[in-house]
């Protein structure tokens, strides 16, 4: 793996970094090696990951048998040590086919879909007290059925917060703010002032992104201040005594807000390029993506929105605020897949990425708050910047061109697909180093010998669902969570083996570093220097 000549370390100091999450002894076995040499889309042989089983004396309903509900399968067959006759998969979809090897081994399928009418009645024979519910489908309300399960003693994990029927809502009929995450999570909070503190754990949103990022968040603070503290020579000007104090302190007890604060982060994206390609090319009508399409066009039809840092002069255009709740985000009257803003990886180098809405802007520049009363002292500006496939990207232009209609025909990739990784990361940046990014760099051929069939996109997100489970089971009563609240090392540790190389490293890159926009000396739309980490700064359209 090469490292990209970031302009602030040498590459070989950021190697230290480089295979940090990648715990010792988790890795893929010798024959993983020796895999790396087939082409990129010949089925590969199973590896193994050492890997503690994970104990689970209950039942469990996984809810969608779609592209990460697929990836999963395999990885509870081999991680989960239970009973698997105990273990359900259900969806609705003629289309919808489980894992062989897990039915084989005992789980059994119902093709049934589930509504607000029959959600009781399919749940509750199938679940009862220290149960598992797992949820990855797209169109049942998250709050119904997460008060299910407290209602009823039983564990949820999700990867996204959805609504009845939401997929193919009208966004255009509704005022932007009444449509955001924001709102959603707002509405779980009420319920959740409801339940209790120690009910039984509820994770909500805890994929790749939402997810993981909010845990390479923490590990990306980590290793920026312990950066400033033991290599002075990479400070733009030495440390004051007192600042020093406090970032020793913040590290000490884990504040990660207080690091933030006191490393002067100012912007964190959740940077992503998907280089993915496949051996069928995207055909006229058809929307070609490496995960869901119903999902992907909700989020990308819905506005963009944002966690708004306390260091933004002026709101962009377009831009609603919220006037209950911590008010930590805003949101723009345009629909996220149209909203673009230079941001970085390390292998893609500078990208255009899309300002899709996500969880995880709402709860990591939440969580990153510092407040002073009522009132916020600190906090970052996040939000997604998507560089999905090219045929997505493809995908998405025609969908603009009728209309924002979702295409009739459909492909998630997956055997078709011939090379390519899925770069996910958070990019930290306006701190004394300058950036940092901290994320996995899955490529198919590792996706691939790590679960067969599978993209490096769903690996992603199913290594993400186990971590939660691994940490669900051994934190039962936590009541309602947000991947931020978990312990980010254990996810970190059961999830890492399936994440590929997963460097944490800094980065010189700023927004202005290499905009080259032909015209930009004729119309005067340069930003001045200082404005370098205002959000207009990153935005291209
Ligand atoms: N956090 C993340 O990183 C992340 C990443 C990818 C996907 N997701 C989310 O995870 C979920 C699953 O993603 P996917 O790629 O597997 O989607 P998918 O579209 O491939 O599969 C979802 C499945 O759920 C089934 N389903 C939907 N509503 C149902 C209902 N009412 N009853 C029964 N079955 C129902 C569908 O038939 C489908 O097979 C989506 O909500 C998606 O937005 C999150």
């Amino acid at each position: 793996m090469n490292l990209p000549s970031t302009g602030a370390v040498p590459a070989s100091q950021a190697a230290a970094h480089f295979t940090k999450l990648r715990a010792s002894g988790h890795g893929p076995t010798d024959e993983h090696s020796a895999a790396g040499q087939r082409s990129a889309h010949q089925p590969a042989t199973r590896v193994t990951v050492a890997q503690p089983r994970i104990p689970l004396q209950g039942r469990l309903l996984l809810l969608g048998c779609g592209s990460v509900s697929r990836c999963l399968q395999p990885l509870l067959l081999r991680h989960l040590d239970m009973d698997l006759a105990k273990l359900t998969v259900l969806d609705f979809d003629d289309r919808a086919t489980p894992d062989a090897d897990l039915m084989e081994a005992g789980a059994s399928f119902v093709r049934h879909r589930i509504t607000p009418e029959n959600m009781d009645a399919t749940l509750r024979g199938r679940l009862g007290p220290g149960d598992l519910l797992v949820n990855l489908t797209w169109d049942i309300d998250t709050g119904d059925l997460i008060q299910w399960s407290q209602d009823h003693g039983v564990l949820y994990v999700d990867t996204s917060v959805e609504l009845w029927d939401n997929t193919f809502a009208d966004h255009a009929a509704t005022d932007p703010t009444d449509r955001t995450l924001y709102v959603r999570h707002m509405d779980l909070r009420r319920r959740a002032a409801t339940w209790g503190h120690r009910g039984p754990t509820a994770v909500v949103e805890h994929g790749a992104n939402p997810g993981l990022v909010s845990h390479w968040t923490k590990v990306a603070l980590t290793d920026i201040a312990t950066a400033m503290l033991v290599e002075p020579d990479r400070l733009p000007a030495p440390l004051d005594p007192a600042r020093r104090a406090r970032l020793v302190a913040a590290l000490a007890e884990a504040d990660f807000a207080r690091l933030a604060m006191e490393t002067r982060t100012k912007v964190i994206h959740i940077s992503e390029r998907d280089t993915q390609i496949s051996d069928r090319p995207k055909e006229v009508g058809e929307f070609v993506n490496t995960w869901s399409i119903a999902g992907f066009f909700e989020e990308g039809t819905a506005t963009a929105e944002l966690g708004w840092g306390t260091h933004e002069r002026r709101l962009p255009p377009g831009a609603h605020t919220h006037t209950d709740g911590p008010r930590n985000q805003i949101c723009l009257a345009r629909p996220g897949m149209d909203t673009y803003v230079r941001s970085w990886v390390p292998l893609g180098g500078q990208i255009e990425g899309m300002v899709i809405r996500h969880g995880e802007a709402f709860t990591i520049s939440d969580h990153l708050t510092v407040w002073d009363g009522d009132r916020p002292r600190y906090r970052p500006t996040v939000h997604y910047a998507y560089l999905p496939t090219d045929a997505a990207m493809a995908s998405l232009h025609e969908c603009r061109m009728t209309g924002y209609r979702l295409q009739d025909r459909q492909r998630i990739m997956a055997d078709d697909i011939v090379s390519g990784a899925d770069e996910l990361g958070v990019l930290l940046l306006g701190h004394d180093l300058g950036g940092w990014w901290t994320g996995s760099q899955l490529d198919i051929k590792e996706a691939r010998e790590l679960v067969p069939h599978q993209n490096a996109t769903t690996l992603q997100v199913a290594a993400s669902v186990l971590g939660a489970v691994a940490w669900m089971l051994r934190n039962p009563n936590r009541g309602l969570c947000v991947p931020d609240d978990l312990d980010h090392e254990a996810v970190l540790e059961v999830a890492g083996p399936y994440l590929g190389p997963c460097p944490s490293i800094p980065t010189s890159w700023t927004p202005l570093a290499q905009r080259g926009y032909p015209f930009e000396q004729v119309t005067g739309s340069r930003p001045h220097d200082e404005d370098v980490w205002q959000f207009t700064s990153f935005l291209t359209q």
